[in-house]
Order: structure tokens, then sequence, then C-alpha cells
């Protein structure tokens, strides 16, 4: 066996009794181990907090040549080459924490790495091959002065590299999370802290400025996955640089997909065409992004590999059984865990064929899902949703010139067919410019323009509601820009009155209640939301998490199986300050950092880092138009 875990200090002295918690021991039990034998000592392992992997000798020591003894020799011979020269002496007075980060395994046991060396030499020898000709590609394009290569090159490993230090973030929660018998309470909420992100949002404020808000998050993920199926190359400008749809780009990397970018927003794609992915090496991580799981679903249902769809806590806590009972009755085979939950094991090779499927809820996740499944399945497969759903995948297709025949609110495709790659324009996020919509309204003396905002009739819900409510809102420079409805919005300040919201908005302002209940707060009299269910098996229960937290603030706010009732103020302080958990959504943190314009005195809210998933410079375009909100990292400002 092979504990993953331990540092380079050895000897008895440098004992940890918590060395093992949260880490791999790969076991290679050979074909005549005996169980009973291989029993025991994965108990013992797990005793000590580790997780037991069984691998095959071989395939051990291929990875562990890629993942710990190429490094190894790296460092070792970085140092070597360094030190040995004499005209770099001076190196390690000066060497910063990029040489000191990289080398520190360079202080290992150099008996151990010798015999690891030796005892591993085919695969240490053909990692290191691999390496080398990766560093002669990369010197070649500073020979050539190949800016597109080497820009290539270091965002392709700086998304890996964080895409790798989220994995490690997750698992470290989780294992927090299962409450291992020798963790403390204390040594629990340490790790929680380190990765804390709070907003301190002082009270007050006008809005004033323009500003376009980040790219839409639903477009930018259809992008990728339809662009890495076409023919040919696929432009993306105006992408979403968000860890949701970052996520979905590595995972089409991860299968083979070359995909430049992003750059200011620039993706450009390599189609592999609908039968070019690649097996994956290994699960792929989506992290928070719901629509990464259940489009993915879909896609990879009809793959002659296995996958495995994994996600952070939020999202293995989500329903996926809405996708996989209809996946399912078209012969895809996924299996869950208990209750329809993340992980999704899906086994490649199925044969899918056409079903006519009736949507229990408005979701365009489940339709699109099926749709894209539907480009591998055997004669018709449509959709009839109960409401109006937002329709980017059908437009999608169509500009990649796959027919999709939409009659109301049925949705049909034939498979069979192909994708041609094109060239797409996403939209500023109508859901990420709706926190500012609400902030220009509710604040005193305020004009805000929003440029390029996407107005697709399918998501545009919350310019609706808030003009019947009210609000001055008004839309210039009207166009079509890529097949989806874009405009320029100017927000001024405007009293508010509470309505009774029509049950037809409500799928397609689904996204914008948390920041449409702030509003409601502050509106003369009663607005009522029902028939929004689905508000409960979002990011969070986003019913639960806004009633508590405007009950914090002060606000008369009355949860509902399926809305909400808050009888609004239109006092200048509608809130009073308080601490609110965001519970880790990205839209409850950004909803609450808008209230406190009409604050009394500070709201802190708390667990604010996975607004980086939809609008990963919320705190700095906050302050930019007058939202006076300071980032705290674990504590330390980092935005103001
Ligand atoms: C999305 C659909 C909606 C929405 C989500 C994005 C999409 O979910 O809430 O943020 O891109 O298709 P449902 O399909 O569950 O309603």
């Amino acid at each position: 066996g092979h504990p993953i875990a331990g540092s380079e200090k050895s000897g008895v002295a440098a004992a940890q009794a918590t060395l093992f918690m949260a880490h791999d021991v790969i076991l290679t039990p050979l074909e005549h181990t005996d169980p009973t034998a291989i029993d025991i000592v994965t108990q013992l392992w797990e005793a000590c907090g580790a997780t037991v992997t069984e691998m095959g000798v071989d395939h051990h020591d291929e990875v562990l040549a890629k993942t710990s003894h190429l490094p190894h020799m790296l460092a070792f011979s970085l140092v070597d080459t360094l030190a040995g020269n004499p005209d770099n002496q001076d190196i390690f007075r000066f060497a910063a924490g990029g040489f000191r980060d990289f080398t520190r395994i360079a202080g290992s046991d150099p008996v151990m790495w010798h015999d690891v060396a030796l005892g591993n030499k085919s695969a240490v020898l053909e990692a290191l091959d691999a390496y080398t000709e990766g560093l002669a590609t990369l010197r070649a394009a500073i020979v050539e002065t190949d800016s597109q290569a080497l820009l290539g090159v270091f965002s392709r490993a700086q998304l890996a590299r964080q895409h790798f230090s989220s994995l490690l973030e997750h698992r470290k929660k989780r294992t927090n999370g299962a409450g291992l018998a020798e963790q403390t309470e204390q040594s629990n909420m340490d790790s929680m802290k380190e990765t804390t992100q709070t907003f301190l949002v002082n009270p007050g404020g006008t809005i004033n400025g323009e500003i376009r808000v980040p790219g839409d998050k639903s477009i930018s993920h259809r992008a990728i996955m339809l662009g890495a199926l076409a023919e040919g190359e696929t432009v993306v400008e105006g992408f979403l640089e968000g860890e949701d749809a970052l996520a979905t780009l590595k995972a089409f990397r991860d299968m083979g997909v070359q995909i430049d970018g992003p750059y200011q927003g620039r993706v450009t794609i390599q189609g592999v065409g609908m039968h070019g992915l690649q097996a994956p090496k290994g699960p792929l991580y989506l992290g928070n992004a719901g629509t990464a799981m259940r489009l993915m679903a879909g896609l990879m249902a009809a793959q002659s590999f296995d996958v495995t769809l994994t996600g952070d806590d939020s999202l293995s806590s989500r329903p996926m059984d809405r996708v996989v009972v209809p996946l399912t009755e078209m012969g895809a085979a996924i299996t869950t865990t208990e209750g329809g939950r993340p992980p999704l094991h899906i086994t490649g090779g199925a044969q899918l064929s056409g079903i006519e499927y009736e949507l229990p809820m408005a979701s365009a996740q489940v339709q699109s899902c099926l749709l894209l499944a539907g480009m591998y399945a055997k004669g018709e497969t449509a959709t009839l949703a109960p409401g109006i759903v937002r329709d980017h995948t059908n437009r999608m297709l169509a500009g990649f010139g796959y027919p999709v025949t939409v009659d109301g609110h049925r949705v049909a495709i034939q498979g069979g067919g192909k994708l041609k790659g094109c060239r797409i324009d996403v939209p500023a996020d109508v859901s990420s410019a709706a926190f500012f919509m609400v902030a220009a309204t509710i604040a005193a003396d305020s004009e805000l323009h929003l440029s390029h905002v996407g107005m697709n009739p399918t998501r545009c819900g919350v310019v609706e509601i808030l003009q019947l409510m009210g609000a001055d809102i008004t839309l210039a420079n009207q166009s079509v820009v890529g097949g989806e409805p874009v405009a320029d919005l100017i927000v001024r300040s405007a009293s508010l009155k509470g309505i009774e919201i029509p049950a037809r908005l409500v799928p397609i302002a689904i996204d914008e209640f948390p920041a449409l209940f702030v509003a409601a707060a502050c509106a003369k009299g009663q607005t009522l939301l029902t028939g929004a269910r689905e508000l409960r098996v979002k990011e969070s229960d986003r019913i639960q998490a806004m009633a508590d937290g405007l009950t914090i603030l002060g606000v008369d706010a009355e949860p509902l199986a399926d809305g909400m009732v808050i009888n609004g103020s239109t006092k200048p302080a509608v809130f009073q300050g308080g601490t609110i958990d965001s519970h880790g959504d990205h839209r409850i943190a950004m909803s609450f950092a808008v209230a406190a314009l009409r604050a009394s005195s500070a709201i802190r809210i708390l667990n604010c880092a996975n607004v980086a998933t939809s609008f990963p410079d919320f705190a700095g375009q906050a302050n930019r138009v007058g939202i006076r909100l300071e980032s705290c990292v674990e504590g330390v400002p980092v935005t103001r």
C-alpha cells in the first residue's frame, strides 16, 4: 500500500497524528491476496482518517510517476542545476515564494528518492519524456515570440491549477463535515475559516455610473458544450469567466477538446464532432454548477465511455432524478447516490431512443438535457414544459445549424444531426444585472446604465416584475446579437409598491427572486409570490435563506411552501444591520449586499466565496457604482 500523505521531513521527530486524515491511501493487492487481509488493512487506514482506493500495481506506478515522482525529479534537478553554478550563488538569498514553493520537496530524503527513481524507472522515464517535450514546446514559443502559444499553455495550466485547488478545498470541507472521530470542534472551525469569504457592506449610498456585468452563465455553459461537439472552430466572445462556466470548460478539456482562453472573455474551441470526445482520466468535478451537471448528464449518457460527474457540497445535495428518470427512459444507464443526488455514474455505450416527455416542472435544465441527449437518440425526442423556460439551447442549436422544432411549450429534436462551428456573442447576464437594477431602484438619487444586457424574453421577467412594482427602467439600443436580444438599460430611483407576482412571470424570473425580495421589502404594501417551489432546490433553499435573512434585518417576511409574503416599508432605512448567512449561495450573498443601500447600519454577509461562480468581480463593480462593500477573506479585506 501507499499512503499519499507526508512532507519533506522524515523520522520520528516529524511524526504527525493527523497525517493521514483526509488523504488517499492506495492499496495494490495482487490476485492471490487474501480479501480478509485487505479488509483489515483498509480498516486500519480508515481508522486513521484516510480514504482507501485499490489499484493495479502498474497503474499505481504510472499515476505516481506523473503526480509525485516527476515533480520530485524536477525540484531536485532545478535546485541542483542552479546551486551547482557558481554564478548563481545569490539565488538562495533572493529566491522568492515561487522558488520556495516549487522546490520545497527537494528537501526530501535523497536515499528514498534514489530508490524511487530506479524502482519505478520506466514510468518515471516516460513521465520525464512527456515533460521534456512540453518544456521544449514552451521553449520554442519563447524563441518564436509566439504569444498565442504561450498564453495558451499558461491559461490552460492556470485554470487546471485553480480547478485542482477548488477540488482539494471541497474534499477538505467534506471530510470535516463527515465528523472524523479524532477531529475536534475547533479544528473543524479552523478549516472552515480558511475558506470563509465575508462581505461587510456599509449602509446607505447612491448608485451611479455605467457598467457591463459579466457574460450570461446559461449561454456560456452551452457555448462550450455545443462548440466542443461541433465540426470546426467556434469563437465565443463575452464568455463568463466565473467558476461555473470554467468548470464546464475544464470538463471538456479533460475530454480531449482543445479550448484556448478565456482571454478577456474570448474562448476558441476546436470542435471534435458529435463522436469525438475522449474518456476523461477521472471523475469530472463540476463545482457548484447545476446547469453543467444536468446538461452534461444528457450528453454523457450518449457517449461510448463511462463518466462520473461530481460537484461541491451544494451541488451534491441537489436533485438529479429530474434528469436521470427521463434519460433512463431513453435507455441511459445512470446511477446516483440515495435520493437521486450526485455523483452521477454514467455507463457508456447506451443506445438512446427518443421519447415524448412531459416535464413535471418548468425547468430549462431538464429540457436542455433531453434535447442534448436527443441529438444522439434514435428518432424524435420531444419535451413539453408546464410553462415558459429559458430557450438558449434551442436558439444556440439553431445557430450551430441543428434544427429544433418549437411549438408553444413543446420543443422537439431529431437524432443523428451535426453541429457546425460558429461565432457566439454572449450578452451580459440579466441575472447578474438584476442586483444592480434593484440597487439603482431602491437607492435615492440614483441613475445607472447597464450595457449590452441579455433581454431574451424567456429570461427578463425581472424587468417586467420591477416595472409592475413601479421601477423606472428604460431599454435603449435594442438589437439582436447572435440570435439573442440585447439592450442597454437605464435604471433610476423609484418608489415601489407591493404586487402579487403573476404566475406566468415566475419561471422566467426564477433566479432573480432573491434580489426581488429585497425590492419587495422596500415597496409600499404587500408582495406575494407563489408557485415558486423550485426556489427550495436551487444552490440553497432560497425561500428559507431569504426569509431568515430578511427577518434578521427586521423585515416582515413569511416563507410559504412555494413562495413568500413580504410586507414592505418605504422608510429611508428599511433594514436594520446584522449578520446574514448566505449558505454559500451566490445570489443570496449579492442580494443582501444590495439591501445595505437602505440599511440603518452595516450588513455582514457570511460564506460569499461562491459569488465567484457567476460574478467574480461583483465586489469591484459594486464599489464602482456606489455600494460600499468590503470583501474579506479569512477576516482580511481584499476589495474595497
Ligand atoms: C438554468 C436553468 C434554471 C436556472 C439556472 C440556469 C439553465 O434552472 O435556475 O440558474 O441554464 O438552464 P432550472 O432548469 O432548474 O429551472
